[in-house]
């Protein structure tokens, strides 16, 4: 077939989904045991609410959205990250009058950006994020920078750290952005075309360029930093004593500005180095968003939320040889020797995966020799033999395949047996919980 996978799209196959299955349930674990409910939102929405969010003169938003007319003549976008869509629906839905506050919500799912895929980065990947909105303390937001950290130790990573930042309040971001464009002014002609774009429409992400003279000149420029407000500077102070003070490896990063435009004061970056040495980029990011709500039509509140690559942690584990050994298997595999016995079996392996056991079920007829070995293949616990001889006796044969004992059970006793010998709570449970209603 000529038909392709499109560029930048991952196959998950045998193995791998289990991985991610594994890795997802554990972040959402661990988010509930922050107190983060769910929520889940739409991968597509109106072109305008990433525009207005992510923002116009982000990369994201002029070069890299999944756009497209639908039949209905609206222009959609395929989401490029959560945030903008769970801000919506909590807005929309009147989220911020009916709960509590602090809402907290997390999400997995998948994103769409149109980037060069490299290492590490593709146009469809997947993130697990947290949003945590209504904070009303910047330790909320060290609180937050926090439980990311703790997620991936959690995961097993260890020695993350974080690089942080300020990009100040309104005030302090329209001082620099004054001190940037007097900075860049006398090196027009020689910056990139994105770049004079950026001098004009948001002098922010001329700090973001990748083009390496470009980029040299950026480390040069001036930083935010000198240019924080006092009520900012308090702020982004107290963040670092918080996560100082429960020895969280925090860093400065003067350069760091994050690529989406919804971002006020503390940002921050969350960084691994696979021990093979690769470097897939930022494990994970996020920020402040102290209007985002607001423009959406909400109330003002303050917010803080981060995301995480979920295929960045993947790969990250693999290199560490801590997802070896996830793969499908089944506990018992049942084996018909023959098409008069198909029907018993069939019957056999319904009331075994009824009874929870992970169940094949083998109706090939080959030799016995070689359904012991896809049996084997499927790492099953126990084969379950029929043959014309037990069916005509109504026993079956079980084989253990780790200790190759074999022995005839009574087919009327084998779910309960074989709940015995996999320690499977099984039948004596509700025979006990029955006791206890009567
Ligand atoms: P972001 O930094 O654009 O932030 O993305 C967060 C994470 O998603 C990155 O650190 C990276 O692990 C992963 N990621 C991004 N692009 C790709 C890609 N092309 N391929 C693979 N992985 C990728 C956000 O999206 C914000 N919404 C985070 C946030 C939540 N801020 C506040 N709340």
């Amino acid at each position: 077939m000529d038909i392709k996978q499109p560029k930048g799209t991952k196959d998950w196959l045998l193995g791998e989904v289990e991985a991610v299955e594994q890795v997802e349930q554990a972040l959402i674990n661990i988010a509930k045991l922050y107190g983060y409910a769910g929520i889940r939102t739409p991968m597509f929405e109106h072109t305008e609410l990433f525009t207005r969010s992510v923002g116009d003169s982000s990369d994201i938003v002029r070069k890299e959205m999944y756009t497209f007319m639908d039949k209905g003549d609206r222009s959609l976008t395929l989401r490029p990250e959560l945030t903008a869509g769970v801000i919506r629906s909590v807005v929309e839905q009147k989220l911020l009058h009916t709960q509590d506050l602090p809402l907290k919500l997390y999400y997995v799912g998948p994103a769409f950006r149109y980037e060069r895929p490299q290492l590490g980065r593709f146009r469809q990947f997947h993130q697990f994020g947290v949003e945590h909105i209504g904070i009303t303390s910047p330790l909320s937001v060290a609180e937050t920078i926090a439980t990311g950290i703790t997620v991936l130790e959690m995961l097993g990573f260890e020695n993350v750290t974080v690089s942080i930042n300020s990009l100040g309040d309104e005030a302090t971001r329209l001082a620099y952005k004054e001190a940037l464009k007097s900075y860049y002014e006398p090196h027009l002609a020689n910056i990139c075309e994105d770049c004079k774009q950026r001098f004009q429409t948001n002098p922010l992400r001329l700090l973001d360029c990748k083009i390496p003279s470009d980029h040299q000149l950026g480390l040069q420029a001036p930083v935010i930093g000198d240019y924080l407000s006092e009520a900012s500077q308090a702020a982004f102070k107290t963040v670092q004593e918080a996560l100082t003070s429960i020895k969280i490896q925090w860093k400065l990063d003067p350069q760091l500005v994050r690529g989406l435009d919804y971002y006020s004061d503390c940002v921050f970056e969350y960084h691994f180095v696979s021990k093979t040495g690769k470097d897939y980029g930022a494990i994970g990011a996020g920020g402040q968003f102290p209007r985002l709500v607001e423009e959406l039509g909400g109330p003002s509140v303050m917010s803080v939320g981060f995301a995480f690559g979920i295929e960045r942690i993947l790969a990250l584990l693999t290199d560490a040889g801590r997802l070896e050994g996830v793969r499908s298997y089944v506990d018992l595999y049942i084996i018909s020797m023959e098409p008069l016995t198909d029907q018993y079996a069939f019957r056999l392996a319904h009331n075994f995966r009824y009874t929870n056991f992970k169940t094949e079920l083998n109706l090939e007829h080959k030799s016995l020799k070689s359904s012991i070995k896809s049996a084997v293949k499927r790492d099953a616990v126990y084969a379950v033999i029929i043959g014309e001889t037990e069916m005509k006796s109504n026993i079956v044969t079980i084989k253990n395949l780790q200790t190759q004992e074999q022995q005839q059970v009574p087919v009327g006793e084998v779910v309960h047996l074989m709940q015995h010998l996999t320690n499977q709570p099984g039948h004596h449970h509700h025979d006990e919980e029955g006791d206890h209603h009567e």
